[in-house]
């Protein structure tokens, strides 16, 4: 993976920046969600046909909706500068980039007249089959540029994050246009994704790359690696099954047993959303249990590293903690706004430390035996 990238400060600051708007956006879907605002606009891109519909700043569900799609846009050109910005500055063609906005903005328009078209079912078909062909040409920009060409992972990364918050778009979209609760969790899921990407951008970029990774034995490393890759696809899966809740039963909690399911300890499978309330809950009993187990290890092991791994672990244990406190009140207040919200927050930040776990990990260096670490003066042994 070619790394070296021409830093500047300012872009490094600017992804930061990109991150932090995404957090608000994330946020304002999330309430939106909450507040079942997310039909209040039957149409997309614009919101009954307009930038400014009537009403929007007077009403809380209506300004939590066409809100949270102006940060959207506002997002969308933000990640538009950081491609731009990363892929013009190491002196590649502007024409490029020209040519793949053009595709881009060509591809969600016909997303956009799918979704206009309610009545007849052949036009809408034919226009999704256009779009989806259309939408092949920039993945497979991508994927031939990502292995054929000797990109920066910071000019990989920023193509990614452009063509992942177009095609989020699209979801956000389609959830509206086809009134599809599959599309809205996939709109869920995908964000906490597009997130981690924005995530690796901002560390990609600052001048701390190199010292990026954990330091410690052959052993605690290949542990971290491990251990971190499964631990962020475990929370992966959580946030799936939590999406799956909230946008298959909008209406209060599916059951008010704080602890149990329906008086079960194992209920029965027979609703699947009960099952999956069950498997949300029994996930974040694993969550935890793994989590403590890998920072016990690292804390008993704590002589072959420089310790950095077990703070980090430590704090996602913290905040699963708190995230699990944070669930059971979701269930105990009905749904109130705050705590639904602050607990989605929460599992996106868990989810983006358990990611900046293993990204760490995976750039992680040996250290030879008896190696000092000039950061913390420990003495590490491989
Ligand atoms: C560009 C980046 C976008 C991001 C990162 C994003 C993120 C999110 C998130 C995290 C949620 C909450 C999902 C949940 O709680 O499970 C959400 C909800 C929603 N988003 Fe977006 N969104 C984006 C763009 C859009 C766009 C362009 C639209 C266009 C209409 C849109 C429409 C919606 C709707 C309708 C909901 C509510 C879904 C529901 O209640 O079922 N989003 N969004
Ligand atoms: C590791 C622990 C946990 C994580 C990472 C986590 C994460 C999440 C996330 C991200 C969502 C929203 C997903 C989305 O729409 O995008 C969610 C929903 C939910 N979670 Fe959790 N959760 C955890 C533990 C718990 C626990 C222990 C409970 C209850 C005992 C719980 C109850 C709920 C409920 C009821 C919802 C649906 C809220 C709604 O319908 O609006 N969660 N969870």
């Amino acid at each position: 993976m070619n790394d070296a990238h021409p830093r500047s400060r300012a872009f490094q600051i600017f992804s930061r920046l990109v991150v932090f708007v995404a957090v608000l956006l994330i946020w304002w879907g999330a309430a939106t969600t909450t507040k079942q605002a997310g039909m209040v606009f039957a149409d997309w891109p614009l919101s009954l046909g307009s930038f400014n519909p009537p009403g929007w700043l007077d009403y809380m569900v209506p300004f939590l909706e066409h809100s949270h799609r102006l940060l959207a846009k506002l997002v969308g050109v933000l990640v538009l500068i950081l491609f731009s910005w990363a892929y013009v500055r190491s002196g590649k063609q502007a024409l490029e980039v020209v040519l793949l906005v053009l595709v881009l903005v060509v591809t969600l328009g016909v997303f956009i007249a799918a979704g206009d078209e309610r009545f007849d079912a052949g036009r809408k078909q034919m226009f999704l089959t256009v779009a989806l062909g259309l939408a092949l040409l920039p993945i497979g920009w991508l994927l031939w540029s990502w292995k054929a060409r000797s990109w920066t992972l910071v000019e990989k990364l920023t193509a990614l994050a452009l063509l992942m918050v177009t095609t989020q778009a699209i979801f956000g979209g389609l959830r509206v246009t086809e009134i599809s609760d599959v599309f809205a969790v996939i709109h869920g899921c995908f964000a906490q994704a597009f997130f981690c990407v924005l995530i690796l951008i901002a560390m990609a970029s600052g001048g701390g790359w190199e010292n990026t990774g954990f330091t410690g034995s052959v052993d605690r490393l290949r542990l971290t690696k491990i251990a971190g890759t499964i631990f962020t696809g475990l929370i992966f899966l959580q946030l799936i099954l939590g999406a799956k809740m909230r946008h298959f039963h909008r209406s209060g909690v599916p059951d008010d047993d704080l602890f149990r399911t329906q008086g079960q300890w194992i209920p029965g499978f027979e609703d699947p959303i009960i099952a999956v309330l069950f498997l949300h809950k029994f996930t974040a009993v694993c969550v935890l249990l793994f989590a403590l187990g890998i920072a016990i290890r690292l804390f008993t092991g704590r002589k072959q590293s420089d310790g950095r791994d077990f703070r980090l672990m430590a704090l996602i244990v913290g905040l699963i903690l708190f995230q699990i406190v944070l669930g059971l009140s979701v269930i105990g207040t009905e749904k109130s706004f705050w705590v639904t919200n602050v607990h989605v927050l929460n599992g996106l930040s868990i989810l983006a430390l358990a990611f900046v776990f293993a990204v760490r990990a995976w750039r992680g260096r040996y250290v030879e035996s008896g190696l000092a670490n000039p950061s913390s003066g420990v003495t590490l042994k491989a």
